[in-house]
């Protein structure tokens, strides 16, 4: 059985002097989910926005935050994202020493939970915890910033992901994320990816709904 492609538009590229239009704008485009960067400048080397800005956007679509913490201690912001909006909160398996545990805490706030690694981390890291989330993220690029260039290596990490998927049952979302443009999204939609991220594809583009189409394979 399969299902239709998900396209979560990434706000890092969107302009932030009008970020509330900008979100309404890729909605109306056919945005299926708000893809939240966050990022804190010790796990990455940029910074980016925390709950205050996500609370402010909030009202203004029904759509799911699908929110990616590229961040340290992830789990001493979860009850602060949720509390200012976020649907879903997905963490990396490097900055989380009981993945277990930080999933348990994503859930007991009562939003979906997804786990992610970067591209030098072996997919083998996030097999024990996979049947634990909602969603897995694989990243096709370094986190840190938007518009770099899709890693066609990583797509082995969304075959084994929708392998495992398949053997035990699991019902998690694959999500790419990393440089994802209508002339690769084929490739990782074949690979098994159900959600794909995209910023730069989408926000750098003049028509929303024409690069948000272009997506969907
Ligand atoms: C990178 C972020 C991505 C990125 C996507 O650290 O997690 O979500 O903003 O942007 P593009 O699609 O431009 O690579
Ligand atoms: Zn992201």
């Amino acid at each position: 059985m399969s299902h239709p492609v998900r396209i979560a538009p990434s706000i890092l590229s969107a302009d932030f002097a009008r970020l509330g239009d900008e979100i309404r704008a890729v909605e109306a485009a056919g945005a299926d989910l708000i893809h939240v960067d966050v990022m804190d400048g010790h796990f990455v080397p940029n910074l980016t926005m925390g709950p205050p800005i996500l609370e402010r956007v909030r009202p203004v679509t029904k759509l799911e935050f699908d929110v990616h913490l590229m961040i340290d201690k992830p789990w001493e912001l979860l009850q602060s994202f949720v509390d200012a909006g976020a649907d879903s909160i997905t963490v990396h398996v490097e900055a989380c020493p009981d993945p277990a545990h930080t999933i348990g805490r994503i859930h007991e706030l009562g939003v979906r939970s997804g786990l992610t690694l970067s591209p030098p981390t072996p997919v083998e890291a996030i097999e024990p915890f996979v049947g634990l989330v909602d969603r897995v993220l694989i990243m096709s690029v370094h986190p840190g910033f938007g518009g770099q260039k899709y890693m066609p290596e990583m797509v082995h990490k969304i075959e084994a992901v929708a392998r495992w998927r398949q053997e035990h049952g699991h019902r998690y979302d694959i999500e790419i994320d990393g440089g994802i443009k209508a002339d690769n999204a084929g490739e990782v939609i074949a690979a098994g990816a159900g959600v794909l991220v995209a910023g730069s594809a989408v926000f750098g583009s003049k028509d929303y709904a024409a690069a948000i189409r272009g997506l969907r394979g």
